[in-house]
């Protein structure tokens, strides 16, 4: 076959969808800020890539003569450490790639002097909280790997994500997913962080009539990143230090046992208190950190309120789970205004909806959306 590269008028594609992820034991603080590596291990269940997801399409062609990147239809720089660390990583990883139907053969080593276009779009509001990051650089990782016929396993490939954002190694698995953030003891660049990786937990199946339910409350972007709070709150908070030494080990044992046995009283009450716990750090920052009252300034949340819903929602939620003759929900909030509240089942489900609709009756701004718990094929290839 005619090596592809003496042409120029080829063009390879490979299109694929990743859902975004919601931790229930958070992920907050980094040990190493160039290879991503977390203080704590953390806890995430995986959404159904048909609602929150990204889609991107990763192209190579002899024609490109730059990477170049959009997202949601705007150029974005690739030059971040971030992008290039993942784009490294999968290109050292790449294989021979033939496509006999239109006739390209590209070798192994030319790889390293092909350009790549890359155009990725998130389906809900990017960094508002609801780790756009995480499905974008799972999504974008998935993608070249198999462009580039990349034959690691997903736990490999979550530790190159895990690069790109930390939330992203999570992404890569449905169901419940565990990032274990890998011996401290192993110089980290003698190690690459190569035992940082995420593992599956329990497929999407095990435990199928969770209903996730998301309030997006602002869709406007935070005004704090994750990884410049998360780097304060290392820097100041002796909160946080506690938390990753004292709290989390012991939570996250008792967060794989409720998952393993569908301890939804057990799974709720740590997802709630773990939520809190992260959000307590953040006002242990210097200076503090208010990604709850986020928005309360400046727009209108649920339509009838003005100011801090994300504290009548958890008011609620917990009169909810105290008073109320009715089986648990769990909430929790990511780095951002929004809410996700997680029903043992459909029925508890609709009844909470009606009731939210009920107090927080839905402005324009406003969308309450139910998900169930992912699919089978989390990352699918649509290309
Ligand atoms: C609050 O993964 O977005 O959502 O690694 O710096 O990209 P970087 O941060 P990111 O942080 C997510 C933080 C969180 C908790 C979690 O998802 O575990």
């Amino acid at each position: 076959m005619e090596g592809g590269l003496n042409k120029k008028d080829w063009i390879l594609m490979v299109t694929a969808q990743s859902p975004t992820n919601i931790a229930v034991i958070k992920y907050w603080g980094k040990r190493d800020e160039t290879l991503i590596l977390p203080i704590n291990d953390s806890i995430s269940v995986t959404l159904d890539p048909n609602h929150l997801c990204t889609t991107t399409t990763v192209a190579v062609s002899p024609s490109f003569d730059s990477d170049q990147m959009w997202l949601n239809g705007k150029e974005i720089s690739l030059s971040g450490s971030r992008y290039q660390s993942c784009l490294r990583e999968i290109r050292s990883r790449a294989n021979d790639v033939e496509d006999e139907e239109k006739g390209i053969f590209i070798k192994k080593e030319d790889w390293e002097n092909l350009h790549l276009h890359i155009a990725s779009f998130n389906n809900f509001p990017t960094a508002a909280g609801l780790a756009s990051s995480a499905a974008g650089f799972a999504c974008l990782v998935y993608s070249l790997a198999k462009l580039m016929n990349v034959k690691e396993e997903q736990g490999k490939l979550s530790a190159i994500a895990r690069q790109g954002s930390g939330s992203a190694c999570r992404s890569l698995f449905g169901g419940f997913v565990k990032w274990a953030m890998g011996n401290v003891r192993l110089i980290s660049k003698d190690t690459n962080g190569s035992d940082s990786i995420a593992v599956q937990l329990a497929n999407e199946m095990h435990w199928d009539d969770l209903v996730i339910i998301i309030a997006v409350v602002s869709s406007r972007q935070k005004e704090t990143s994750s990884t410049t709070g998360m780097r304060e709150s290392v820097e100041t908070s002796p909160l946080l230090h506690y938390r990753s030494k004292e709290v989390v080990p012991k939570r996250i044992l008792q967060m794989e046992e409720a998952i393993k046995t569908r301890d939804f009283t057990s799974f709720a009450s740590l997802a709630c208190a773990d939520s809190n716990q992260f959000h307590a750090v953040c006002l242990d920052t210097s200076p503090p950190i208010f990604y709850m009252n986020d928005t309360s300034h400046r727009q209108v949340l649920f339509s009838c309120l003005q100011d801090g819903s994300q504290l009548l929602i958890i008011n609620y939620m917990e009169k909810w789970n105290r008073f109320e003759a009715m089986p648990q929900v769990a909430y929790t909030f990511d780095a951002g205004p929004n809410a996700v509240l997680i029903a043992p089942n459909r029925k508890v489900a609709t009844l909470l909806i009606q009731r939210l609709l009920f107090y927080f009756p839905p402005s324009s701004d406003t969308e309450l959306s139910s998900f169930v718990l992912g699919d089978k094929s989390i990352l699918k290839d649509a290309g």
